[in-house]
């Protein structure tokens, strides 16, 4: 190519690739596949290598350069990096508030409220619009110059957009690792038997530290902007410099609101807390910032902190513990699971004594001992676990943990089969901790839905030797139950009435009471709704099981599994002979309203998901997982995300619960 075509094309290509960047991390809205994003970058290194001087340091094919480095050169901060000050009480943010408006002789104060990112702070500064150095914040005065590896991460602007920004702009924000890049890296890792990163934060300190840039390019970072070092060349609120940083090129994020006055900060506190496990990166707090620049100067700081800004942390995720002894619980499957004793922690807002350790092979890969010092996370709803062990304060020789050969609750070999990493207990029919779960999560409301059948009274039964399978529960009499610990006469006479009415589920309801491995309520009742009959199930070979939708060949293999094993088959005789009849499911005959669309649920709703997925079915709807320009309908619960915020930008209809049951009403269709 002749250097002046080449030039014009190597022009076009840039601007091109810097604007699919902006759509991608800035508007988080990509525009091309990534293939055609890397048809254009080959094209331009192409064009680069055949006219090297037409290669310039903001050209996005010189991300990654230069050799790696001996170490990196301090740097002073131009303006000091300072910290936050810190709540964990809505108290606490009261207080802050009524600090602020005593320093401001005003109130209802409005603030900027924002995540705070769990990653690490860079500055990052701009002469005439070019990045020239990054910087880590150090002890907040100086800090490394890390220039190479930031300008390897695609987020962060290596040129800034528009024309109207200062001739020095010094951008501050927080790198961090999403949880994505972050699980398929250690997916990666764990494959190649390396080590895997402890947690996004280390993970994207870690990366920002490496000496050489060509590594710190593969791994997955990311980068939101918060603030400027200097006022100059911005608005005047905190609300609108970011919005102005975006137009510059910077990712910013998207949930930072106004808000104004104590209540309005808690409540945003409330929203990102219930937000926080779809956000798809670390967050360990909100903070709010006075959003007035001309109120912030009035208020200046103390010491190293801001008197205008605050962090407000969610109750540490992680702690740390002593490991006092391991157990091992025995579930419904046989499955050995082992389960850490601990010290009582405090994390996650709770006080856990009680954490899960998985497996033995995550045991041996952690290198987890008793007598060890664990750190115990516990993240939202999700169980606790052991999340790694702190070798270096282990101070004697620890034995290793050795998964127990025979059942700790009924002596049969324990066996593990090749390739799985789940140990279990061989004796299905004769262990009680076995029986006692299966029999408990018949009686679920989502099963059999029988009232007043608690675990203890189930332990007592199955200990009691009254019920050893689920058909026995329609055997029993008052007089046996009266007379047992803690059970009135009463008590007996509505369980009794309890498990009567119990005796006529649908068929997808006792399918999933039966307990099936990896037959949940979905599967339950997409089986039901397709063979339609017990008998016609229980003949089905692995072959026609695999043509139901949601059946792969696992849960297929499992279902075949269960109905060829004769003590399965007499169980659901049994059933049948003490008067239980499952019912097949109602046929779709009549209207069908909503025949041809596709619906999509998300958020919480206050109706069993399942319940209002067989809703819109048998009023003809498909139900699926993920919102498309294809899908009519979204459903919307309570904390809707990510599928909500698609859903709106792709223009698909969306309709609150209360709006589908009253739509429900007008169809005349029952909600129980
Ligand atoms: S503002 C003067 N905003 O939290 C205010 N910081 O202790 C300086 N952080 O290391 C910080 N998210 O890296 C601010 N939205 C946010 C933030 C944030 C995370 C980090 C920051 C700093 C620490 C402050």
């Amino acid at each position: 190519m002749k250097q002046a075509k080449a030039q014009i094309r190597a022009d076009e290509l840039r601007r091109l690739i810097e604007h699919h960047n902006y759509s991608y991390y800035v508007l988080d809205d990509p525009e091309v596949p990534d293939a055609e994003y890397d048809r254009l970058m080959r094209e331009l290194e192409g064009i680069e290598s055949e006219h090297p001087e037409l290669v310039s340091p903001a050209s996005p094919t010189q991300r990654v350069s230069g050799t790696p480095q001996e170490g990196f050169e301090t740097v002073r901060h131009r303006v000091p990096m300072l910290s936050l000050g810190n709540a964990f009480s809505d108290e606490e943010v009261a207080d802050f508030e009524r600090r602020i408006e005593q320093g401001l002789e005003r109130q209802n104060i409005i603030f900027a409220a924002e995540p705070k990112l769990d990653g690490v702070a860079i500055s990052l500064t701009y002469h005439d619009g070019l990045l020239t150095r990054a910087a880590t914040r150090g002890d907040g005065e100086q800090g490394e110059d890390v220039t190479s590896n930031v300008r390897t991460i695609r987020a962060v602007p290596l040129e800034l957009r528009g024309d109207d920004w200062p001739s020095l702009l010094e951008v501050r924000g927080e790198i961090y690792m999403p949880r994505a890049g972050f699980d398929a890296f250690n997916r990666k890792a764990l494959e190649r038997d390396e080590k895997p990163l402890v947690n996004p934060r280390n993970g994207a300190a870690g990366s920002l530290r490496q000496l050489d840039p060509q590594l710190t390019a593969k791994r997955p970072l990311a980068f939101f902007a918060y603030s400027t070092a200097t006022r100059d060349g911005l608005p005047d609120t905190q609300f609108d410099s970011l919005h102005r940083l975006r137009d510059w090129g910077f990712p910013v994020n998207p949930e930072i609101r106004r808000v104004e006055g104590v209540s309005g900060c808690l409540e945003y506190h409330r929203r990102i807390s219930a937000l926080r496990p779809t956000l798809g990166y670390d967050i360990d707090g909100v903070v709010y910032k006075v959003d007035r620049f001309d109120q912030q100067a009035i208020l200046g700081f103390i010491s190293k902190a801001p008197r205008w800004a605050l962090a407000h942390k969610f109750p540490a995720e992680e702690e740390m513990t002593r490991l006092l002894d391991i157990d091992i619980q025995v579930g419904r499957t046989g499955a050995l699971t082992p389960v850490a004793r601990l010290e009582p922690v405090f994390v996650g807002g709770v006080t856990v004594t009680n954490a899960t350790l998985h497996n033995e092979d995550e045991i041996r890969r952690k290198d987890i001992r008793v007598g060890d010092w664990v750190v115990v996370r516990r993240a939202g709803d999700v169980i606790p676990e052991v999340a790694r062990v702190i070798h270096q304060r282990r101070e004697t020789e620890l034995p290793e943990f050795q998964m127990p050969e025979t059942c700790p609750e009924c002596g049969s070999a324990v066996e593990r089969v090749e390739g799985e990493a789940v140990a279990r207990c061989t004796g299905a029919l004769i262990c009680p901790a076995q029986i006692k779960h299966g029999i408990r999560h018949f009686a679920t409301r989502k099963a059999m839905d029988i009232e007043g059948l608690g675990d203890k009274l189930v332990d007592q039964l199955v200990e009691l030797g009254l019920v050893n399978t689920v058909a026995d529960l329609y055997r029993l009499e008052h007089e046996q139950l009266s007379s047992m610990e803690r059970m009135g006469g009463k008590s007996a006479e509505n369980l009794l009435k309890a498990l009567e009415a119990s005796k006529k589920p649908g068929l997808d309801r006792l399918l999933y009471a039966l307990g099936i491995r990896e037959v949940g309520e979905v599967t339950a009742h997409s089986l039901a709704a397709h063979f339609k009959s017990m008998q016609a199930l229980q003949e089905a070979s692995e072959e026609t099981l695999i043509e139901v939708s949601d059946v792969g060949p696992i849960v297929a293999s499992h279902v075949a599994a269960f109905f060829q094993q004769e003590k399965n088959l007499r169980v659901i005789q049994a059933l049948s002979d003490a008067g239980v009849e499952w019912q097949p499911l109602e046929e779709n005959v009549g209207e069908q309203p909503l025949a041809g669309e596709t619906w999509v649920l998300t958020g919480a709703l206050s109706m069993p998901r399942i319940q209002a997925k067989n809703l819109l079915e048998a009023l003809g709807a498909k139900v699926t997982g993920s919102v498309s320009a294809k899908t009519s309908t979204l459903l919307a619960g309570e904390a809707a995300g990510s599928k909500l915020t698609k859903a709106q930008k792709l223009g698909v209809k969306v309709i609150s619960e209360s709006d589908f049951v009253e739509y429900l009403e007008t169809q005349g269709v029952e909600i129980s």
